[in-house]
């Protein structure tokens, strides 16, 4: 027999051993408990072993107090009775301090309503429970479980707990956390880059063209239409971006869905080609819902592109609207809901897919065909305007479907595209200070306000602005809101703290919502980057009334 497997059947036959001997103290135990022996005497002359009750525990004491778990013992009112050595090491003293002390002085304030419920449950069955203990070495996470020993009388009740410690479980969770997160940021950026490398490539090449033969106005024309559809695509991305990001204001407004649904018929048309049925069944054509008509037309638009990626060899795609009246749900407050659904007969998503699938940037496609956003965008849009989304997805189709809250019937929202052109020689033609630091976007504006007839004037910041309209005061403030020094917010306020109340028009890529949210008063309004001349137009034109 060779030394190791000499020493292992010793381990063995020791093992053996000692089981039995725990046996033997169980057994032993429990006749002492009943009171019906004071000690036990096991064994021959040269091996006799003597149980009493000190004896027979000690196997169990030795256990606790060598346990990685703490261990304590309480009195009915949560006083340490007991505590093991890694006990006082979670609670960050020294065993002696913590026996006597309440339970309770070890646990976060917010916590100790909690803790007493637990104390209270374990009365009746295990209680358990995440706290957090406090020590002189800060807060640990841990996890406590609970058992109250029976007893006659409640106050004589004791109740053993063991303490888990949490920490190295939470550290692994923020390190799997961070570790997804940088693998999103790198499918983004991936993505990101791809997508508006080719805008720029396309935006570029276009004006590059136009530089080449500038005086053949019908191609300028379709050279710079493919470049300002370029530049469509991009604010389209960089709305994504900002709806999931929650950075962008929404502007919550009734919107008429089957009006919606069908200003978009052709752009459905372009993205879903031949070989898809598009089918609208929109049944209540007055339905008003509250949401933001942008965001939802961009929602609408993802769907119906992921339908069709879904059905490479065609297929149906059916829009349709459903009323509902809602009560005690999971998801929605009780009112009138519109079920706005994208049901489609593609290859429908596994289990694992569909549950993911809302998440940013969560994508099966590859890098550059997907970002993952399209159903953040869907989610994110819904639940902001007080709705919700949900996917049922089956090997023969998915149906995506947007509850919306019914508003009740409006007058519908005036066309942004109409627009007041005014008479450029005008001399009483109204008035109008832009202020941008970005000298191309404000370059920009000047250029089309004075190609649709108002008087302008420009700033380049807060400041300069100020001093301009002390002198002067405009008819239309339009302000930057997201400026280096003073931002647009603070100029808004110092001109109407100088008594200046004409009508303010923020113009915004993004911003905190909370800050525009507290910009946002009477005579302002709000103009959404990137913008055409139409937006511009209109925004303007409505300010000045
Ligand atoms: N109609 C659908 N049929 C089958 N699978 C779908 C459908 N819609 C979404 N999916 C699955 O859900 C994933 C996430 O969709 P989502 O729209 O959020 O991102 P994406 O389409 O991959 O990228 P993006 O929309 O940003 O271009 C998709 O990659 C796809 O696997
Ligand atoms: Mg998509």
């Amino acid at each position: 027999m060779s030394d190791q497997s000499h020493s292992a059947s010793l381990e063995t036959a020791s093992i053996e051993e000692l089981r039995e001997r725990l046996r033997e103290a169980e057994d032993t135990l429990d006749a002492i408990r009943s009171g019906a022996v004071d000690a036990v005497v096991v064994g021959s002359d040269d091996d006799r072993r003597i149980y009493t009750l000190e004896s027979a525990d000690r196997p169990y004491r030795v256990l606790v107090e060598q346990m990685q778990e703490g261990a304590v013992m309480l009195s009915a009112d949560g006083t340490i009775l007991y505590a093991n050595e890694r006990a006082g090491q979670l609670l960050g003293t020294q065993v002696e301090h913590v026996v006597g002390s309440a339970f309770s002085a070890f646990v976060l304030d917010g916590q100790h309503a909690r803790l007493h419920e637990l104390i209270r449950e374990s009365a009746t069955g295990t209680a358990r429970d995440e706290l957090t203990v406090l020590s002189v070495n800060g807060e640990t996470p841990v996890y406590c479980s609970f058992k109250a020993l029976e007893s006659e009388r409640d106050q004589d009740r004791l109740i053993c707990g063991v303490i888990s410690d949490l920490s190295q479980q939470r550290q692994m969770e923020a390190r799997l956390h961070q570790a997804q997160k940088m693998e999103a940021v790198g499918q983004l950026t991936g993505g990101l880059a791809h997508d508006f490398n080719n805008l720029l490539q396309a935006i570029h090449g276009n004006l590059e063209l136009v530089k080449r033969a500038p005086s053949d106005p019908e191609r300028v024309l379709r050279w710079t239409g493919n470049a300002m559809r370029a530049v469509s695509r991009g604010a389209k991305l960089t709305a994504q971006l900002l709806a999931f990001s929650r950075s962008q204001k929404l502007e919550l407004k009734p919107v008429g869905l089957a009006r919606l649904v069908h200003g978009m018929a052709d752009l459905f048309d372009r993205t879903l080609g031949a070989g898809i049925d598009l089918r609208l069944e929109l049944g209540d054509d007055d339905a008003q819902v509250v949401a933001d008509a942008t965001q939802l037309e961009l929602a609408l638009l993802n769907l119906a592109i992921n339908a069709r990626d879904a059905m490479p060899t065609g297929g149906v795609l059916r829009i349709s609207t459903l009323a509902w009246t809602i009560t005690d749900d999971a998801d929605l407050a009780d009112g009138d809901y519109v079920e706005l659904s994208v049901a489609d007969t593609g290859t429908g998503m596994p289990a694992d897919v569909a549950a993911r699938a809302f998440e940013p940037f969560f994508t099966t496609k590859e890098v550059g065909a997907g970002t993952g956003l399209g159903l953040a965008q869907v989610y994110g849009i819904c639940q902001q305007a007080g709705g919700h989304a949900q996917i049922e997805s089956s090997p023969r189709g998915t149906r995506v479907s947007l509850f919306l809250r019914r508003s009740p019937a409006a007058a519908a929202a005036p066309d942004p595209s109409a627009s007041a052109v005014v008479n450029a020689s005008d001399q009483s033609a109204p008035r109008i200070l832009v202020v941008d630091d970005d000298p191309d976007v404000r370059t920009f504006m000047v250029e089309t306000l004075v190609s649709l007839g108002y008087r302008v004037d420009s700033a380049t910041g807060g400041r300069a602005a100020l001093h301009m309209m002390a002198s002067d005061p405009p008819d239309l403030l339009v302000l930057d809101f997201a400026m280096p020094h003073l931002d647009g917010a603070t100029v808004a306020k110092l001109a109407r703290s100088q008594g200046l109340q004409m009508p303010i028009v923020f113009a915004s890529g993004y911003a905190d919502t909370s800050a525009l949210d507290a910009a946002m008063g009477n005579n302002i309004s709000l103009l959404r980057k990137p913008f055409s001349i139409g937006n511009l137009s209109a925004v303007v034109a409505a300010a000045l009334g």
